[in-house]
């Protein structure tokens, strides 16, 4: 592997490095003197592209991770179905200027059973925590792997659109003291307004129109921001009920680093509904 940046890259194909192993993402990022990360389960699309966008556009070397995490996924989630498309995935790195895409073997990323794991603090017991226990002390470990695994990680990018993930990320970095700066980027959404996720491929067609009540529901409540919090919840809850398929899990109104709501100022309105057999989340600022 003497040409970096090139390894493992098929003959007269450009895009980026595929690299499966620490040995050889070691090689191939060399010393890029601090890189951007973009951490994925795979399955990219358009939430994805505008995550690696934001990377390209401030680092000079982008490394996206696609692993699909075992330990993440609860008993009876979907890590069996969970979509694999490396190929379309590797398609869409080159399309974005990605420099090496990282697909590990589980075995690469968890030699043998790991005893010491990140603790997420009483918000991963939360929200999204209360129905999927140990779901972020699972992500916040192999996050803060992920970030020890790519060479000289300075800058990582994450979606909006998982904001109690994104939330306790960076406050694993805070508290933990890591050498690494965590990027924000909005949320991609369909012109109706539905968050892009791997999951919305699950949804039927009547389930498809059904899910736009959470963006239409958060839209409503964001409009009802200056009568203050409980005309928030109540304009956004009204929307939600009036639509059967959407079976609301919470719909809460929080702080900007989720603690309790403010009376006023910014504040963050975060949904969970099940529609079908496809649980969603989806939040947006209010003020
Ligand atoms: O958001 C995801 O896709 C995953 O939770 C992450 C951050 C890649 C960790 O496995």
């Amino acid at each position: 592997m003497s040409e970096p940046r090139t390894a493992n890259r098929p003959a007269g194909r450009s895009g980026p490095a595929l690299v499966r192993t620490r040995a050889d993402l070691s090689q191939v990022c060399g010393r890029s003197g601090g890189l951007g990360v973009v951490m994925t389960m795979g399955a990219l699309h358009e939430g994805h592209a505008a995550n690696i966008r934001a990377a390209r556009a401030c680092c000079g070397t982008v490394v996206v991770t696609v692993f699909v995490n075992p330990t993440q996924f609860g008993p009876g989630e979907d890590l069996d179905r969970y979509p694999r498309t490396l190929d379309a995935d590797l398609e869409l790195c080159a399309a974005e200027g990605v420099d090496v895409v990282f697909a590990p073997p589980v075995a690469e990323v968890y030699r043998g059973p790991a005893q010491v794991t990140v603790h997420p603090g009483p918000l991963g017991a939360e929200l999204e925590g209360a129905s999927r226990p140990g779901h972020f002390a699972a992500v916040l470990t192999v996050v803060h792997k992920m970030l020890h695994i790519v060479p000289d990680a300075r800058h990582a990018f994450f979606g909006e659109k998982d904001y109690q993930q994104l939330t306790v990320i960076r406050r694993m970095v805070h508290d933990l003291d890591l050498d690494c700066r965590i990027h924000p980027v909005p949320t991609v959404r369909e012109p109706d307004g539905l968050a892009r996720s791997s999951r919305n491929r699950y949804l039927s067609g009547p389930e498809r129109r059904a899910a736009a009540a959470l963006p239409t529901g958060l839209r409503a409540g964001v409009a009802a921001g200056p009568s203050g919090p409980a005309a928030v919840l109540a304009a956004a809850g009204a929307v939600l009920d009036s639509e059967p398929g959407v079976d609301t899990d919470y719909l809460v109104l929080r702080g900007p680093d989720l603690g309790p709501a403010p009376g006023s100022g910014p504040a963050r309105l975060l949904v969970a509904a099940r529609v079908g057999a496809t649980r969603l989340i989806d939040n947006m600022p209010v003020t």
